[in-house]
């Protein structure tokens, strides 16, 4: 719980700063008539929540609660380490280990899930992506020097911190476009397609093991984490999907959810998120006057009151209309369907510009 508790302040945090636009989770603010019937999202002050049965399509994998973590071995060298929240990925070669990402929940773990499989160093650390929840432990491996490998968009945001952040060193090694990482026998493909979930997130194919890794963009049997994953351009995010999809592989490592993913996951995860984009658009271009109508009386003068109730109203509009198509098909559509919806419909509005009530006057 207290895990959970650390990984959803640590995405609220994040997010705030990668997008600018923090969710207020307070229930009661949005008047509406009672014929609107808004489930608002669940708050603080309903801890007693108790959400829909997670679907089959949740098959997370034992973890012994003695070691706190579960390795899996995908073949040619090639691992996958969880704490049930958190995955990462490393990968032995003949000269030494590579591993990708170093998720801080994960912390020491990582070192004993490695040294129990080999004797060799940590030679080569690729950060997926700039977000301290998976890069955070980076530092526990300063002992081995290891070639830290980024893009520049991760490596330029991290020497925006002042004060840099300890705990994710800045990287040894960047590129724009593509970077391929050879270690003795091994291979690691990293390419650049644009921000997504930020800028500089990366794409990674082992081709020998026929393995891709992409971190916080696909939740394998799961709808995504609040907010879209935290997702700093939705339309990057969204085209991520089809972009994975061009890659030759039958195992994938996503950065969350104890469970691995196929391109069924991709596809299933495509058809989820342009349902929920379809939905909100619908929702914006709908008439919201009668929903909003007692905010806008209320609060004469103040120009935030307006979008706020907008925002919510059609959040939950389209959050109540794709949820009811996804529940039993995706594990916790229901948890995170507002804050989902609220993202995209941010992104509908300034994005991809469906402006519904904000149209040229
Ligand atoms: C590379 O070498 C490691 C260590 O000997 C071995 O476990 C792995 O299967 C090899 N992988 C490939 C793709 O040759
Ligand atoms: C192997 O794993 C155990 C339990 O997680 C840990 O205590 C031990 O230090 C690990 N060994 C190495 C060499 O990392
Ligand atoms: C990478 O940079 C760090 C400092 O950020 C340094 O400690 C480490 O030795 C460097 N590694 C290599 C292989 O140059
Ligand atoms: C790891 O190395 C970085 C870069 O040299 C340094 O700033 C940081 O303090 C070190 N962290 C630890 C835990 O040793
Ligand atoms: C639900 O969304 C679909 C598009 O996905 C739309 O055609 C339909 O009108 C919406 N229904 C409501 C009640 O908003
Ligand atoms: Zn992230």
């Amino acid at each position: 719980m207290q895990l959970i508790r650390m990984f959803s302040v640590l995405f609220l945090a994040i997010g705030g700063l990668a997008c600018g636009q923090p969710l207020v989770h307070d229930e009661h603010e949005v008047v509406v008539r009672d014929s609107v019937k808004l489930k608002i999202a669940p708050g603080p002050s309903d801890p007693q929540i108790q959400f829909a049965p997670l679907p089959s399509a949740v098959d997370s994998v034992a973890i012994d609660p003695t070691l706190g973590y579960f390795v899996g071995n995908l073949g040619g060298g090639v691992y996958w380490v969880t704490d049930g929240s958190y995955n990462n990925m490393f990968m032995v070669s003949t000269h030494g280990v590579i591993v990708v990402d170093a998720p801080p929940t994960i912390g020491h773990k990582l070192l004993y899930a490695i040294g129990n499989t080999t004797r060799l160093p940590v030679t080569h650390l690729v950060y997926s992506h700039l977000h301290a929840d998976h890069i955070g432990g980076a530092s526990l491996f300063n002992a081995s020097h290891p070639t830290i490998i980024a893009h520049a968009e991760t490596r330029n945001r991290l020497a925006t911190l002042s004060p840099l952040d300890p705990l994710r060193p800045l990287p040894n090694v960047t590129f724009e476009g593509d970077y391929t990482v050879s270690v003795g026998n091994q291979t690691l493909e990293l390419s650049y397609h644009g921000p997504n979930h930020t800028p500089g997130n990366l794409f990674m194919y082992a081709p020998a093991q026929r393995v891709a890794v992409l971190v916080d963009v696909i939740f394998p049997g799961w709808a995504p984490f609040t907010e879209l994953g935290v997702a700093d351009f939705v339309p990057g995010l969204i085209a991520a999907h089809d972009v994975l999809l061009t890659f030759d592989f039958d195992v994938f490592v996503a950065g969350h959810v104890a469970q691995l993913g196929t391109k069924h996951d991709v596809l299933q995860q495509k058809k989820y998120i342009e349902d929920l984009r379809d939905s909100c658009a619908s929702a914006l271009n709908g008439d919201m006057t009668d929903a909003i109508g007692p905010t806008v009386a209320a609060n004469p003068g103040n120009v935030w009151a307006t979008p706020k109730a907008l925002f919510r109203v059609a959040a939950q509009i389209c959050a109540d209309n794709t949820t009811s198509r996804w529940l039993g098909v995706l594990g916790a559509v229901d948890v995170f369907a507002f804050e989902n919806a609220y993202r995209m419909v941010n992104s509908l509005l300034i994005e991809y510009d469906v402006p519904g009530p904000f149209s040229v006057a």
